[in-house]
C-alpha cells in the first residue's frame, strides 16, 4: 500500500503572549526578540496539557477530512512534554476523541519529533495493516521552561497539529526521507533529566528545566539542515528548482534564512508563522503545514513538492521530501 496525506490539523491555546508582556516580567524587550528570532507573539496553555491540545488538533483534522474517531486504525504522537510518563500522550488522546483501543504510543525526538513520527507512521500504512492514522506532535513547552531564564524564555510557545494519514492503492505522498541523530551532542540541548535518586542515594538536584547552549544549535542547524535537504532532493531524483515550498522547523527566523543561503534559495521558500507561535518544537512543522493548507497555499492533491525539515534536541535532525 501507499501512504497518502488526506489532511491537516492543529490547535493552539487562546492565550496569546506578546513580546511586550514578556518585557514586564523579565529584563527582556521586543527589538532583541524580534531582531534575533523574528518571534513576536506566543500562545501559552492556561492549563490544557498536551494531551488536550493533540486532542483538539485530531478533532480538528477529524473534522476537515470527514474521517470519523472510530476509523482511525493508530496515533502516534510526537512531544518532548508528555502529561507524563505513563500513560502515554498518545493513549490520553486515544479517549479523548473517541477512538477504539488502537495502537497509540508516543515519540520524542524534540524539534524533530513530528518528522520521526510521520516516518514512522508512513511504514504501517505502507505494510497494508492499517487504514487510517493520526500523526500527532504537540508540546506544552511553557511547563518545562525555566521562566527566570530570559536565554530560553522569549523563545518557546505551546501548541499542536497533525495529518491523517491513509492507505491508498494509487497515490502515494512520500517521496524521500534523510533522518538522523547525534546523542554525542546532546548535552547542548536537555530538558527533564532527572538523576538517580532511591533510598541508596542523596535526593537529587536537578531541576529539569530546557536547558540550551543557543549558538551551538544554531552552529548545528544551519550545518545539518541544508545538507539534509539537499541529501533527500537529490536522493528523489529532484532538484531545488522543483520544490515548491520548504516546511522547517520555526525555531528562529535567522536560522531559515542561513539555511536557505546556504542552499542558494529565496528565504521567501520557507514557509514561516514563527511570529504567531514562537518554537512549539515538535508541533510547528504540522501547525504551519495546516495553515498553509486552511489559507490555501498549499492545496491537496495539487502535486505539488514540498520539504518538510527539523532539528533539535538529542540531536536530531531529519527531511522528508512530499508531495500533496
Ligand atoms: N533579551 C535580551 N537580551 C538577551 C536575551 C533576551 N531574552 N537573551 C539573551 N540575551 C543577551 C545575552 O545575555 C547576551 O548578552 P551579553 O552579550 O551581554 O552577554 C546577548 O543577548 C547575546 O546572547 P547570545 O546568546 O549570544 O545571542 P544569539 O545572537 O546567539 O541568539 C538565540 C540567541 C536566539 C538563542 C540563538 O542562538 C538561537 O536561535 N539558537 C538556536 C536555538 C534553536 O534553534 N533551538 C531549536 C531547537 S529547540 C528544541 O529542540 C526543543
Amino acid at each position: 500500500m501507499k501512504a497518502k496525506i488526506m489532511g491537516a490539523g492543529s490547535y493552539t491555546p487562546q492565550k496569546k503572549v506578546s513580546n511586550a508582556m514578556l518585557e514586564e516580567i523579565m529584563d527582556t524587550n521586543d527589538e532583541w526578540i524580534k531582531s534575533r528570532t523574528g518571534i513576536e507573539n506566543r500562545h501559552i496553555s492556561e492549563g490544557e496539557d498536551t494531551s488536550i491540545l493533540c486532542g483538539k488538533a485530531a478533532l480538528d483534522i477529524l473534522g476537515k477530512t470527514g474521517i470519523s474517531a472510530k476509523e482511525i486504525d493508530f496515533i502516534i504522537v510526537a512531544t518532548m512534554t508528555p502529561d507524563g510518563s505513563s500513560p502515554s500522550t498518545a493513549c490520553l488522546v486515544q479517549d479523548f476523541i473517541g477512538a477504539k483501543p488502537v495502537m497509540a504510543f508516543d515519540v520524542n525526538a524534540a524539534c524533530s519529533g513530528f518528522i520521526y513520527a510521520l516516518s514512522i507512521a508512513e511504514k504501517l500504512i505502507q505494510s497494508g495493516a492499517y487504514q487510517y492514522g493520526l500523526v500527532l506532535g504537540g508540546e506544552v513547552m511553557s511547563k518545562i521552561i525555566d521562566w527566570q531564564d530570559r536565554s530560553t524564555a522569549v523563545l518557546f510557545g505551546d501548541g499542536a497539529g497533525g495529518v491523517l494519514l491513509g492507505a491508498s492503492e494509487t497515490e502515494n505522498s512520500f517521496l524521500g526521507e534523510d533522518i538522523h541523530s547525534d546523542g554525542s551532542r546532546g548535552d547542548s540541548l536537555t530538558a527533564g533529566k532527572r538523576a538517580v535518586s532511591n533510598f541508596q542515594l542523596e535526593q537529587a538536584t536537578e531541576n529539569g528545566f530546557l536547558k540550551m547552549e543557543g549558538r551551538a544549535i544554531f552552529d548545528f542547524a544551519i550545518r545539518s539542515v541544508p545538507e539534509s535537504i539537499r541529501t533527500v532532493v537529490e536522493a528523489s531524483n529532484s532538484t531545488l528548482e522543483d520544490i515548491d515550498c520548504i516546511v522547517a522547523h520555526q525555531a528562529n527566523y535567522r536560522i531559515l534564512k542561513a539555511i536557505a543561503k546556504k542552499l542558494k534559495i529565496p528565504v521567501e521558500k520557507f514557509a514561516t508563522n514563527i511570529a504567531e507561535y514562537g518554537n512549539t518544537s515538535a508541533a510547528s512543522i504540522p501547525i504551519l503545514l495546516d495553515e498553509l493548507l486552511t489559507n490555501g497555499d498549499l492545496v491537496l492533491g495539487s502535486k505539488k513538492k514540498i520539504v518538510l525539515t527539523g532539528f533539535g534536541g538529542g540531536l536530531t535532525w531529519g527531511s522528508m521530501l512530499i508531495q500533496l
